[in-house]
Protein backbone atom coordinates (compact mmCIF):
# COMPACT_ATOMS: atom_id res chain seq x y z
CA UNK A 1 0.00 0.00 0.00
CA UNK A 2 1.14 3.57 -0.33
CA UNK A 3 3.78 4.99 2.15
CA UNK A 4 0.95 6.73 5.27
CA UNK A 5 2.92 10.08 5.87
CA UNK A 6 3.66 9.54 9.62
CA UNK A 7 6.02 6.20 8.43
CA UNK A 8 7.79 7.93 5.84
CA UNK A 9 10.17 9.65 8.22
CA UNK A 10 10.91 5.78 8.78
CA UNK A 11 11.25 4.65 5.45
CA UNK A 12 13.84 7.21 4.58
CA UNK A 13 15.48 6.25 7.70
CA UNK A 14 15.38 2.64 6.56
CA UNK A 15 14.18 1.40 9.54
CA UNK A 16 10.97 0.23 7.44
CA UNK A 17 10.82 -0.93 4.11
CA UNK A 18 7.33 -1.51 3.06
CA UNK A 19 3.75 -1.05 4.20
CA UNK A 20 2.02 -3.98 3.87
CA UNK A 21 -1.63 -3.23 5.54
CA UNK A 22 -3.22 -1.16 8.16
CA UNK A 23 -4.72 -3.36 11.09
CA UNK A 24 -6.92 -0.90 13.32
CA UNK A 25 -7.49 2.83 13.88
CA UNK A 26 -8.06 2.88 17.42
CA UNK A 27 -8.82 5.72 19.74
CA UNK A 28 -5.16 5.70 20.87
CA UNK A 29 -3.03 5.22 17.66
CA UNK A 30 -2.94 3.50 14.25
CA UNK A 31 -1.60 0.20 13.94
CA UNK A 32 -0.06 -1.03 10.66
CA UNK A 33 1.82 -4.53 9.40
CA UNK A 34 5.45 -3.44 7.70
CA UNK A 35 8.18 -5.04 6.11
CA UNK A 36 11.34 -4.50 7.82
CA UNK A 37 13.90 -6.41 5.53
CA UNK A 38 12.72 -10.09 5.31
CA UNK A 39 10.63 -9.78 8.73
CA UNK A 40 6.98 -8.73 8.88
CA UNK A 41 6.92 -6.14 12.43
CA UNK A 42 4.04 -4.27 13.65
CA UNK A 43 4.19 -0.02 13.25
CA UNK A 44 1.98 1.45 16.15
CA UNK A 45 1.49 5.13 14.71
CA UNK A 46 0.61 7.05 17.73
CA UNK A 47 -1.91 10.02 17.41
CA UNK A 48 -1.65 14.01 18.62
CA UNK A 49 -2.72 14.52 22.19
CA UNK A 50 -5.72 16.60 21.09
CA UNK A 51 -7.11 13.06 19.01
CA UNK A 52 -6.42 11.17 22.42
CA UNK A 53 -9.05 10.36 24.97
CA UNK A 54 -9.17 9.19 28.33
CA UNK A 55 -5.71 7.91 28.92
CA UNK A 56 -2.86 11.02 29.32
CA UNK A 57 -4.83 12.12 32.36
CA UNK A 58 -2.91 12.69 35.84
CA UNK A 59 -4.54 9.94 37.21
CA UNK A 60 -2.52 7.53 34.91
CA UNK A 61 1.16 9.76 34.38
CA UNK A 62 1.48 10.78 37.78
CA UNK A 63 5.05 9.87 38.96
CA UNK A 64 6.93 9.73 35.76
CA UNK A 65 10.20 11.41 35.73
CA UNK A 66 11.48 14.11 33.14
CA UNK A 67 15.24 14.23 32.62
CA UNK A 68 15.76 18.06 33.71
CA UNK A 69 13.63 20.16 35.96
CA UNK A 70 13.57 22.98 32.80
CA UNK A 71 11.74 20.21 31.23
CA UNK A 72 9.30 19.92 34.34
CA UNK A 73 8.48 23.29 34.22
CA UNK A 74 7.89 23.84 30.38
CA UNK A 75 5.47 21.03 30.88
CA UNK A 76 3.81 22.61 33.84
CA UNK A 77 3.45 25.92 31.86
CA UNK A 78 2.06 24.10 29.23
CA UNK A 79 4.39 26.00 26.90
CA UNK A 80 4.79 24.25 23.07
CA UNK A 81 8.29 22.70 24.10
CA UNK A 82 6.95 21.98 26.90
CA UNK A 83 4.09 19.86 25.09
CA UNK A 84 6.59 18.28 22.39
CA UNK A 85 8.28 16.97 25.87
CA UNK A 86 4.83 15.84 27.44
CA UNK A 87 4.57 13.79 23.84
CA UNK A 88 7.46 12.14 24.11
CA UNK A 89 7.01 11.64 27.53
CA UNK A 90 3.82 9.46 26.90
CA UNK A 91 5.27 8.18 23.57
CA UNK A 92 8.41 6.61 25.45
CA UNK A 93 5.95 5.19 27.95
CA UNK A 94 4.94 2.43 26.07
CA UNK A 95 8.88 1.35 24.56
CA UNK A 96 9.86 1.84 28.07
CA UNK A 97 7.50 -0.89 29.99
CA UNK A 98 8.05 -3.13 27.01
CA UNK A 99 12.03 -3.36 27.67
CA UNK A 100 11.09 -3.36 31.25
CA UNK A 101 8.31 -6.04 31.01
CA UNK A 102 10.42 -7.96 28.74
CA UNK A 103 13.20 -8.03 31.25
CA UNK A 104 11.06 -9.35 34.36
CA UNK A 105 9.13 -12.05 31.74
CA UNK A 106 6.26 -10.78 30.65
CA UNK A 107 5.09 -12.25 27.68
CA UNK A 108 5.17 -8.81 25.79
CA UNK A 109 5.61 -7.78 22.00
CA UNK A 110 9.01 -7.62 21.42
CA UNK A 111 10.31 -3.60 21.08
CA UNK A 112 12.85 -2.60 18.10
CA UNK A 113 12.51 0.96 18.46
CA UNK A 114 9.91 4.18 19.24
CA UNK A 115 11.30 7.13 16.90
CA UNK A 116 8.85 10.03 15.17
CA UNK A 117 6.21 9.24 16.94
CA UNK A 118 6.44 5.52 15.70
CA UNK A 119 6.41 2.25 18.03
CA UNK A 120 8.02 -0.79 15.81
CA UNK A 121 7.44 -3.65 17.26
CA UNK A 122 7.18 -7.72 16.99
CA UNK A 123 3.77 -8.63 15.24
CA UNK A 124 2.24 -11.04 17.13
CA UNK A 125 0.40 -13.62 15.31
CA UNK A 126 -1.43 -17.02 15.93
CA UNK A 127 -0.65 -20.44 14.49
CA UNK A 128 -1.38 -19.94 11.46
CA UNK A 129 0.96 -17.03 11.08
CA UNK A 130 -1.87 -14.22 10.92
CA UNK A 131 -2.34 -11.36 13.05
CA UNK A 132 -3.49 -12.75 16.10
CA UNK A 133 -6.86 -12.50 17.37
CA UNK A 134 -8.01 -10.18 20.57
CA UNK A 135 -8.80 -12.20 23.65
CA UNK A 136 -12.38 -10.72 23.10
CA UNK A 137 -12.76 -12.36 19.56
CA UNK A 138 -11.92 -16.04 20.71
CA UNK A 139 -14.35 -18.50 22.24
CA UNK A 140 -12.89 -20.62 25.28
CA UNK A 141 -13.44 -23.49 27.06
CA UNK A 142 -14.04 -23.62 30.87
CA UNK A 143 -10.71 -24.89 31.05
CA UNK A 144 -8.50 -22.60 28.92
CA UNK A 145 -10.22 -20.05 30.54
CA UNK A 146 -8.96 -20.74 33.55
CA UNK A 147 -6.17 -21.74 32.09
CA UNK A 148 -5.51 -18.25 30.63
CA UNK A 149 -6.85 -16.08 33.85
CA UNK A 150 -4.24 -17.88 35.89
CA UNK A 151 -1.15 -17.01 33.04
CA UNK A 152 -2.61 -13.73 33.17
CA UNK A 153 -2.50 -13.12 36.94
CA UNK A 154 1.01 -14.48 36.98
CA UNK A 155 2.32 -11.76 33.96
CA UNK A 156 0.05 -8.93 36.28
CA UNK A 157 2.49 -10.14 39.51
CA UNK A 158 5.41 -10.08 37.44
CA UNK A 159 4.60 -6.26 35.94
CA UNK A 160 3.68 -5.73 39.63
CA UNK A 161 7.33 -6.88 41.16
CA UNK A 162 8.87 -4.99 38.60
CA UNK A 163 6.65 -1.95 39.58
CA UNK A 164 4.75 -1.64 36.62
CA UNK A 165 0.56 -1.18 36.27
CA UNK A 166 -0.80 -1.82 33.01
CA UNK A 167 -3.16 0.67 33.45
CA UNK A 168 -5.98 -0.67 30.92
CA UNK A 169 -5.78 -4.34 30.52
CA UNK A 170 -8.90 -5.70 29.34
CA UNK A 171 -9.64 -8.49 26.69
CA UNK A 172 -9.18 -5.53 23.99
CA UNK A 173 -5.84 -5.34 24.84
CA UNK A 174 -4.46 -8.77 25.12
CA UNK A 175 -3.84 -11.09 21.81
CA UNK A 176 -4.25 -14.40 22.01
CA UNK A 177 -0.78 -15.35 20.46
CA UNK A 178 0.69 -19.24 18.89
CA UNK A 179 2.35 -19.48 22.18
CA UNK A 180 -0.68 -17.96 24.54
CA UNK A 181 -1.75 -14.44 25.44
CA UNK A 182 0.46 -11.66 24.87
CA UNK A 183 -0.27 -8.16 26.72
CA UNK A 184 -0.37 -5.19 24.58
CA UNK A 185 -1.35 -1.35 24.75
CA UNK A 186 1.49 0.27 27.43
CA UNK A 187 1.64 4.22 26.73
CA UNK A 188 -0.66 4.50 29.99
CA UNK A 189 1.46 1.89 32.39
CA UNK A 190 1.25 3.26 35.65
CA UNK A 191 4.41 3.49 38.13
CA UNK A 192 3.07 1.36 40.74
CA UNK A 193 5.45 3.29 43.74
CA UNK A 194 4.77 6.38 42.64
CA UNK A 195 1.10 7.00 41.74
CA UNK A 196 -1.10 7.68 44.15
CA UNK A 197 -4.14 5.68 42.52
CA UNK A 198 -2.22 2.83 42.14
CA UNK A 199 -4.45 -0.07 43.60
CA UNK A 200 -7.38 1.64 42.47
CA UNK A 201 -5.81 0.84 38.56
CA UNK A 202 -4.36 -2.79 39.82
CA UNK A 203 -7.67 -3.91 41.13
CA UNK A 204 -8.94 -3.04 37.76
CA UNK A 205 -6.89 -4.77 35.91
CA UNK A 206 -7.58 -8.01 37.81
CA UNK A 207 -11.30 -7.25 37.69
CA UNK A 208 -10.81 -6.95 34.21
CA UNK A 209 -9.55 -10.23 33.78
CA UNK A 210 -12.08 -12.12 36.42
CA UNK A 211 -14.67 -10.42 34.60
CA UNK A 212 -14.11 -11.47 31.48
CA UNK A 213 -13.00 -15.43 31.70
CA UNK A 214 -15.78 -15.24 33.99
CA UNK A 215 -18.18 -15.41 30.97
CA UNK A 216 -16.52 -19.06 30.55
CA UNK A 217 -15.70 -20.23 33.84
CA UNK A 218 -18.51 -18.45 36.33
CA UNK A 219 -17.05 -19.24 39.58
CA UNK A 220 -13.84 -16.75 38.62
CA UNK A 221 -16.47 -13.79 39.05
CA UNK A 222 -16.27 -13.77 42.95
CA UNK A 223 -12.56 -13.66 43.23
CA UNK A 224 -10.52 -11.32 45.18
CA UNK A 225 -7.23 -12.03 43.48
CA UNK A 226 -6.86 -7.71 42.82
CA UNK A 227 -7.30 -7.42 46.51
CA UNK A 228 -5.19 -10.06 47.36
CA UNK A 229 -2.19 -9.40 45.16
CA UNK A 230 -2.17 -5.46 46.39
CA UNK A 231 -2.45 -6.89 50.36
CA UNK A 232 1.06 -8.87 49.28
CA UNK A 233 2.20 -6.21 46.94
CA UNK A 234 2.21 -3.82 50.28
CA UNK A 235 3.31 -6.11 52.98
CA UNK A 236 6.35 -6.71 50.81
CA UNK A 237 5.62 -10.31 50.59
CA UNK A 238 4.55 -10.32 46.62
CA UNK A 239 6.73 -12.42 44.38
CA UNK A 240 6.57 -14.66 41.12
CA UNK A 241 6.04 -17.19 43.25
CA UNK A 242 3.52 -16.49 45.64
CA UNK A 243 0.93 -19.12 45.84
CA UNK A 244 -2.67 -16.83 45.13
CA UNK A 245 -6.42 -17.67 46.55
CA UNK A 246 -8.69 -15.38 45.25
CA UNK A 247 -9.63 -14.69 49.08
CA UNK A 248 -8.52 -11.16 50.30
CA UNK A 249 -7.07 -11.53 53.68
CA UNK A 250 -9.58 -10.13 56.63
CA UNK A 251 -7.21 -7.12 58.78
CA UNK A 252 -7.90 -8.78 62.14
CA UNK A 253 -5.45 -6.58 63.58
CA UNK A 254 -6.92 -5.05 67.08
CA UNK A 255 -7.72 -0.86 66.66
CA UNK A 256 -6.12 1.07 69.37
CA UNK A 257 -8.61 2.91 70.18
CA UNK A 258 -7.15 4.73 72.84
CA UNK A 259 -4.80 5.91 70.41
CA UNK A 260 -6.71 6.51 67.92
CA UNK A 261 -8.17 8.63 70.21
CA UNK A 262 -5.46 10.77 71.14
CA UNK A 263 -4.54 10.89 67.53
CA UNK A 264 -8.28 12.51 66.98
CA UNK A 265 -7.89 15.27 69.82
CA UNK A 266 -4.10 16.31 68.41
CA UNK A 267 -5.55 16.81 64.70
CA UNK A 268 -8.72 18.63 66.23
CA UNK A 269 -6.46 20.91 68.27
CA UNK A 270 -3.58 21.75 65.30
CA UNK A 271 -6.58 22.17 63.07
CA UNK A 272 -7.88 24.96 65.95
CA UNK A 273 -4.65 26.42 65.99
CA UNK A 274 -4.71 26.88 62.59
CA UNK A 275 -7.72 28.65 62.67
CA UNK A 276 -7.09 31.20 64.79
CA UNK A 277 -3.63 31.85 63.40
CA UNK A 278 -5.60 31.91 59.46
CA UNK A 279 -7.84 34.76 61.50
CA UNK A 280 -5.25 36.40 63.08
CA UNK A 281 -5.80 35.41 66.71
CA UNK A 282 -2.86 34.74 68.70
CA UNK A 283 -3.14 31.14 70.56
CA UNK A 284 -3.71 31.05 74.18
CA UNK A 285 -0.30 31.27 76.00
CA UNK A 286 1.52 33.24 73.22
CA UNK A 287 1.55 36.44 73.23
CA UNK A 288 2.75 36.90 69.03
N1 LIG B 1 2.28 -6.09 18.27
C1 LIG B 1 1.08 -6.30 17.71
N2 LIG B 1 0.85 -7.41 16.96
C2 LIG B 1 -0.36 -7.62 16.39
N3 LIG B 1 -1.40 -6.78 16.49
C3 LIG B 1 -1.25 -5.67 17.23
C4 LIG B 1 -0.01 -5.37 17.87
N4 LIG B 1 -0.14 -4.19 18.52
C5 LIG B 1 -1.40 -3.78 18.30
N5 LIG B 1 -2.08 -4.65 17.52
C6 LIG B 1 -3.49 -4.52 17.06
O1 LIG B 1 -3.82 -3.15 16.99
C7 LIG B 1 -4.86 -2.83 17.91
C8 LIG B 1 -4.62 -1.45 18.55
O2 LIG B 1 -3.39 -1.44 19.24
P1 LIG B 1 -3.26 -0.90 20.72
O3 LIG B 1 -1.82 -0.97 21.11
O4 LIG B 1 -4.22 -1.61 21.60
O5 LIG B 1 -3.64 0.64 20.55
P2 LIG B 1 -4.93 1.51 20.97
O6 LIG B 1 -4.40 2.45 21.98
O7 LIG B 1 -5.38 2.20 19.74
O8 LIG B 1 -5.96 0.58 21.56
C9 LIG B 1 -4.88 -3.97 18.91
O9 LIG B 1 -6.16 -4.19 19.45
C10 LIG B 1 -4.45 -5.15 18.06
O10 LIG B 1 -5.54 -5.70 17.37
MG1 LIG C 1 -5.80 -1.00 22.80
Amino acid sequence: MKVPQRLRPLVEEGLVDDVLSQLMSGKEATVFVVRCGDEVRCAKVYKDAKQRSFKNAVSYTEGRKVKNSRQARAMEKGTRYGKQMQEELWQNAEVDALFKLAAAGVRVPKPYICTDGVLLMELVTDAEGDVAPRLNDVELSPERARECHQFLLNQVVRMLCAGVIHGDLSEYNILMAEDGPVIIDLPQAIDAAANNEAQVHLQRDVQNLATYFGQFAPELLTTQYGKEIWQHYVAGTLTTETPLTGQARIDNTPVDMAGLMQEIEATRREQEARLRRMQGISEPGRDN
